[in-house]
């Protein structure tokens, strides 16, 4: 029989063969913050779980910590500048070959120029070109960090699908205790992992995904709508897309870029939005209704434009439009449906209501009254309620991070029995 401290080491040893990092290309930016120091432990964290290391330092940093330290710790010629001597163009070589780029410590000042996309450095140039996932582990004074600047370049950069890991609250240089500090070696790495643990966690699969609102039209020139942009909808197809599902996007009008790589249709009408779901439904395995559907249209659409002339008063007539996902919770099978709601009050009973009604398998409940939340905005307050009852309430995130926490949990949700 095998000892308990046996098997630990046979645990541990099983964890390091089977490490989603063998092999893999990180990219190291190291910017001028005092955190530099902890970049050798992330290279030496990532090289123990077979990643390759590349780091790049800003000027800035080799005032910090000399480039020959991460030399040796990398195995790899530290790179400090865009011109070499032969004819490699270095930021391209570079980001093509990046299967990650990992900034660490990254700098209010690096943060604002990517958010800016300058590229002014080996750096910064070799992130705009970079088209693999960017991590960035941010290391400031608290002061800096809150400064309502950094936080926009930071909400920019989140929306764009940069990803973040820290800062943590702790004793930063300067002495005082606050936000700021980098995360430990350990928790980028982890980070690290999770990302490529990820990535790709939905190859294979199919999701349908509505966005946006729907117009109904009164008359040739008015239409009735809501105040939704899209904005959800297509932060969950560019975060299901990266994360290696076909997405198929369907969506009402909204002026976002249509995200790269999706099968896109764009509607108008709830009735044309029915027709276009219910035919691409049969291909999926989930469907996320974002949507913000009208629930009325008018009964008569006029031909023509609607005359003030008709008087003082006109009275619209309103009819039910079809519910399209009540719809498809009747012929699911075994298929994902994902709903949202937005309430003011009772959420959680009403989203519940809901989910059970229209037979889904997860609600995103949104409060629309409180701050930062539901229409027009980039960020969002919500609650995932699955089939079992299970809720998960989040703090206030921008929609490319609750596109990810739905995203995390459909995952969950088909991992279970
Ligand atoms: N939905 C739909 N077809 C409709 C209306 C809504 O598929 N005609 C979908 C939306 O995309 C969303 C969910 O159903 O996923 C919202 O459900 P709904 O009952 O419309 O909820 P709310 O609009 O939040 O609430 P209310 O009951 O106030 O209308």
């Amino acid at each position: 029989m095998r000892s308990s401290a046996g098997r630990k080491i046979c645990q541990v040893r099983f964890k390091m063969e089977n490490s989603n990092l063998q092999d893999k290309n990180i990219l190291l930016g190291i910017t001028g913050s005092i955190a530099a120091y902890k970049s050798a432990e992330v290279i030496r964290l990532l090289r123990k779980r077979k990643a390759k290391v590349y780091p790049i330092m800003t000027r800035a940093a080799t005032n910090f910590v000399h480039p020959v330290t991460f030399q040796s710790l990398a195995s790899q010629e530290v790179v400090l500048d865009s011109f070499s001597k032969n004819k490699e163009i270095k930021h391209i070589s570079l980001s093509s070959l990046a299967d990650l780029f990992l900034i660490a410590p990254a700098t209010a000042n690096v943060i604002g120029k990517i958010a800016c996309g300058i590229a002014d450095d080996i750096l910064t140039t070799t992130v705009l070109a970079c088209q693999s996932p960017v991590l960035i582990a941010p290391a400031m004074n608290h002061r800096m960090w809150i400064n309502p600047i950094l936080q926009q370049n930071v909400k920019k950069l989140k929306s764009l699908g940069f990803k973040f890991v820290g800062p943590m609250k702790g004793k930063l240089a300067s002495g005082e205790v606050g936000e700021g500090r980098m995360s430990e070696p350990s928790q980028i790495v982890d980070y690290v992992e999770k990302i490529f643990s990820f990535e790709k966690d939905f190859r294979g699969k199919t999701f349908l995904i509505t966005a946006g609102p729907t117009r109904e039209r009164l008359d040739r020139v008015r239409f009735l709508s809501n105040y939704s942009t899209g904005k959800m909808g297509y932060a969950l197809a560019e975060e299901g897309k990266l994360r290696g599902a076909k997405i198929i996007l369907i969506s009402g009008p909204t002026f976002l870029n249509v995200p790269s790589g999706v099968e896109f249709y764009r509607v108008e009408s709830a009735e044309q939005m029915k027709s276009c779901v219910i035919e691409k439904f049969p291909e999926v395995d989930g469907v996320i209704m974002a949507a913000a559907v009208a629930d009325f249209t008018p009964l008569k659409k006029e031909r023509g434009k609607i005359k003030k002339d008709k008087g003082e008063k006109i009275f619209l007539e309103l009819k039910r439009t079809p519910d399209i996902l009540a719809k498809l919770g009747r012929i699911k099978q075994d298929k994902i449906l994902v709903g949202f709601c937005a309430e003011t009050k009772d959420l959680e009973k009403e989203a519940k209501k809901k989910l059970k009604l229209k037979n889904l398998d997860l609600i995103v409940a949104n409060n629309i009254s409180s701050p930062g939340a539901g229409f027009a905005v980039d960020t969002n307050v919500v609650s995932l309620i699955d089939k079992k009852g299970e809720v998960k309430s989040f703090p206030k995130l921008t929609k490319r991070e609750v596109a990810e926490k739905i995203w995390d949990k459909i995952k969950e949700m088909e991992n279970q029995p």
